[in-house]
Order: C-alpha cells, then structure tokens, then sequence
C-alpha cells in the first residue's frame, strides 16, 4: 500500500514509518521539522519504497497532492509536548485544529482511510484513582490556563473524526495514546522520561515538577507502533475511539528514583513548583493511566514491555550502546 504519514519525522512517525516499510509498504512523509527532525529518519532516507516532503498539514495544495496519490494516512502531525505548547500557543492550536480538518476533509474527498493520533490530555483533570475508560466525562480547565488548549484542541479533532466518519462515511480510527517512550524522544518539548535520563547521566540534579505524586503509565513505542497498525487494520475500529497505552502505572517521584537506580547516578532528586517549571496558572492531573480492555478486545494484547525494561533500553540507546 501507499501511504501517507503526516508528522514521520517525529519520535513516533519515524518508528511507524519503519515498520510500515518493513512491512513492504510505501512511505510518504510530510513534515515541517518543527519538533521532528532528519535525524529521526536518517536510516530510512535510502530506501527507495521511502519518500520524505518537508512540508506543513496546513498547506492544502500540497495536501491534496499527496493524499490524492496515497491509499490510506496516518496523521501524527501536531503541536506536542507541555512546553512546546506553552511557548507557542496559538501556531499549535492552528496546526492541531485547522491542519486535522485539511486532513479529515481530503481524506474524505479522495475516499482515502485515516489513524488520528489523539492523546490522553483529552481525559484533562477529571480525578480520582480510576483507570480512564474511552467513555468516561473529561473535565478540561479555564482559558487563562493555557496547558488546556492542547486538549481542547485533541478533543476536537476527535469529534470532528468521529463526525466525518458519522455524516460522511469516512473511514477513520482515532487512537487516544497515553504516555509513549523510547530512544529517539526528544528531552526538549517536556518529555519526562528523556529528560530525567539525561540529567541522571550527567549526574544532574533530576527535577521533579510538582510534589512527584502524580501518576502515570509508559507504554514502549514499539507496543505503540504494534497496536496502531493493528487497530487501522480493523474493519470494526472505525469511527471509534481506543485508548492505547499501558496499564502499569508509577508516581513520578518513583519514576525518577527508578531512573537514579538503574542508571546507577548519583543525581539528587529535586522538587520544582510548576510555578517555577511553567507558570502560575499552569494545573496538572493527579493519575492518569489507561483502561485498555476495548483495544485488547479487537487486537489482543500488545503492551508488552514493561517499565523498568523500558528503561534500560533507553540508558543504553543514550549511553550508545
Ligand atoms: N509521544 C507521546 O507520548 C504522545 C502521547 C499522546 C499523543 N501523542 C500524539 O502522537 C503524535 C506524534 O507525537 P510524537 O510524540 O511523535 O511527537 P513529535 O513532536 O516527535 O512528532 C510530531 C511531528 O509532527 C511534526 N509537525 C508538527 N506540526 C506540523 C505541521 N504543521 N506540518 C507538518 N508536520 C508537523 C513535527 O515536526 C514532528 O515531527 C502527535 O499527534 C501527538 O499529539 C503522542
């Protein structure tokens, strides 16, 4: 098959793209490097089934160019990462909204079959100790805060997903992915794992931001990778919502005590207010780990990896072995 992958550059797309390469399909990516880089798909550049277009989801001429030639897309292009969204609050809304309707609607127009990759911020800060489940209410915070724009904007790329697939037929699964790991994630957008990493290697101080109790779940990428081509593949998973992520769950503060441990630092463990680490306003979520039983139900189990795994294979990718 053709395909097209928006955002290919990114920790994400370029491992999908590999894989879908493997697979012996052929790969088209577009992407503006805005956090992705040629780095990330450096080994893919050789292969002649491998087509790389530096180029923006909001720029529908072109757009329509590619979605026109390929069979299906995967649209992983959008503003990511806590920090990246916070310094640039507008572009990212423009590129999660508008860039997802130019997609949607030339998906619909050349009749071609879409993943959207939306993200588990949609679930906002609705509490308690429950794992969320695809149905559950989502409770977002006000618009002075501006962390909730990226949710905002996620949440309404998956209604309007779900509203093309429902008045126009079109064929499109939205992935909801909770937090996803591996080497080639950068430490720069506010990525927790990498950058506790990184700073436990150089025998920094690892910096925790909040009081460290917050909890979340890691899924490996190449789980993720597994369980978006298996549920794009699902004639059933269409004009539905799926959680995608790992059920096992750690605070941050562990998190960060696990990285000191296995990379054997001797990094102290910090706490930053969020005042410090962002700004004022900026409200975060206590637990947030997912209820995987609908995708399992579809395409078996595919979270495989688990934590402390993960982050071994992470030391060792950045200590370069
Ligand atoms: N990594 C995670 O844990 C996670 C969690 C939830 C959701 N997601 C979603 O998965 C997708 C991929 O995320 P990622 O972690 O690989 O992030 P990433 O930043 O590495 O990848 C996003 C890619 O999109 C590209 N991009 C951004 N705006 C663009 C535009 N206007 N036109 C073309 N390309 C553009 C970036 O350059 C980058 O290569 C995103 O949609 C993200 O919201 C990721």
């Amino acid at each position: 098959m053709r395909i097209l992958l928006t955002g290919g550059a990114g920790f994400i797309g370029s491992y999908l793209s590999e894989s879908l390469l493997n697979d012996g399909h052929i790969v088209t990516v577009i992407d503006n490097l805005s956090t992705g880089s040629r780095d990330n798909i450096a080994q893919l550049e050789n292969n002649e089934r491998f087509k790389f277009v530096e180029g923006d989801i909001l720029d529908r001429e072109l757009m329509l160019k590619f979605v026109r030639e390929c069979d299906c897309i995967y649209h992983l292009a959008a503003a990511v990462g806590v920090k990246y969204v916070l310094d640039n609050q507008l572009g990212s809304l423009i590129t999660n909204v508008r860039g997802t309707e130019i997609v949607l609607d030339l998906a619909h127009v050349f009749k071609k079959k879409v993943f959207f990759a939306s993200s588990s911020e949609v679930y906002g800060k609705n509490g308690g100790l429950k794992s969320f489940k695809e149905t559950d209410d989502r409770i977002l915070g006000a618009v002075n805060i501006s962390r909730w724009g990226y949710a905002f904007s996620k949440g309404f790329d998956e209604f309007l997903a779900v509203a093309y697939h429902r008045s126009r037929g079109l064929p499109v699964v939205v992935g909801r992915l909770f937090n996803i790991c591996g080497p080639k994630q950068s430490a720069s957008y506010g990525m927790v794992i990498p950058r506790f990493i990184q700073q436990a290697l150089k025998n920094e101080p690892i910096t925790v931001y909040g009081d460290g109790k917050q909890v979340r779940s890691f899924m490996y990428i190449s789980d993720a990778v597994v369980a978006i081509k298996a549920i794009m593949d699902k004639k059933e998973a269409q004009g539905e919502v799926f959680n995608i992520g790992s059920c096992q769950s750690i605070s941050i503060a562990d998190l960060a005590l696990n990285i000191k441990t296995l990379s054997n630092s001797s990094s102290q463990i910090c706490f930053v207010p969020y005042a410090e680490a962002y700004d004022n306003n900026f409200e975060d979520m206590f637990y947030r780990v997912p209820d995987i039983s609908k995708i399992e139900n579809i395409i078996g189990q595919f979270s495989k990896l688990k934590l402390d795994e993960m982050i071994k294979e992470i030391i060792n990718h950045y200590r370069g072995n």
